[in-house]
């Protein structure tokens, strides 16, 4: 192996005999005009950001969702964006009003706060109850909370940072009925999902009733 190596550096550095140069990607002869005309064309664009999604990107979704969390889920459900928290923001724009009230869940990551104030609407707080070693959702205060008609979104983070909780069934199911039952839109930000400790398990909210997937927006990155 290591003598494999030297030849092939010698062969760079050295033109050594007859040897090719296969290295990483540090080529010692011009590129084709071809090459240099596509790459003169793509960099007189201007725009460079990751505007071209495969079937591939898809297919890693669905597998991965379906795989890990037992949810199968289409393609056209899946919408990209730039970031999670720019989904927040995204989603806040489109489905409330300015002077609309969203409700978090605080300590709850500080973005959440600044997407709804940026986007003119007010902060309702629905504060996690810290409890021996861990923290609980007080789910009188949110449903009472929920019932306010000024209340149109409700931004829940699952698996909870920094809290660390992975939220049951039974919490989900609760928060699940209640937007339905108040007309409250979910965004559920799981972008945590995969770090979750042995003994627990992380849910997908949208995957465990119909009703709640058709209410609810669910924000993942890799
Ligand atoms: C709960 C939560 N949501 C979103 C993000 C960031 O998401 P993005 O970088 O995709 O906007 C973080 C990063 O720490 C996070 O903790």
């Amino acid at each position: 192996m290591i003598t494999f190596v030297l030849l092939i550096e010698r062969g760079t550095f050295f033109g050594v005999g007859d040897l090719l140069p296969f290295w990483v990607a540090d080529m010692d002869f011009r590129v084709a005009e071809p090459i240099i005309e596509a790459l003169r064309e793509r960099v007189d664009h201007g725009i460079y950001g990751y505007t071209i999604r495969q079937d591939s990107y898809y297919y890693a979704i669905i597998g991965w969702t379906k795989n890990r969390l037992g949810w199968e889920i289409e393609k056209e459900w899946i919408e990209y964006t730039p970031g999670v928290v720019p989904a927040i923001n995204y989603a806040i724009q489109a489905l409330c009003e300015p002077g609309d009230k969203i409700v978090i869940q605080q300590p709850v990551y500080y973005p959440f706060k600044n997407s709804i104030l940026n986007n003119g609407c007010h902060v309702v707080n629905n504060p996690l109850v810290e409890n021996g070693d861990h923290y609980d959702i007080d789910l009188a205060d949110l449903e009472e909370k929920l019932k306010d008609p000024k209340v149109t979104m409700f931004i829940l983070c699952s698996p909870h940072n920094p809290v660390s909780r992975v939220w049951t069934e039974e919490e989900l199911r609760r928060i699940g009925e209640l937007c339905l039952e108040n007309n409250v839109v979910l965004i559920s930000d799981e972008i945590h999902n995969d770090l979750v400790y042995s003994g627990n398990k992380h849910i997908m909210i949208a995957s465990s009733d119909e009703r709640f997937a058709m209410n609810t927006i669910t924000c993942t990155a890799p």
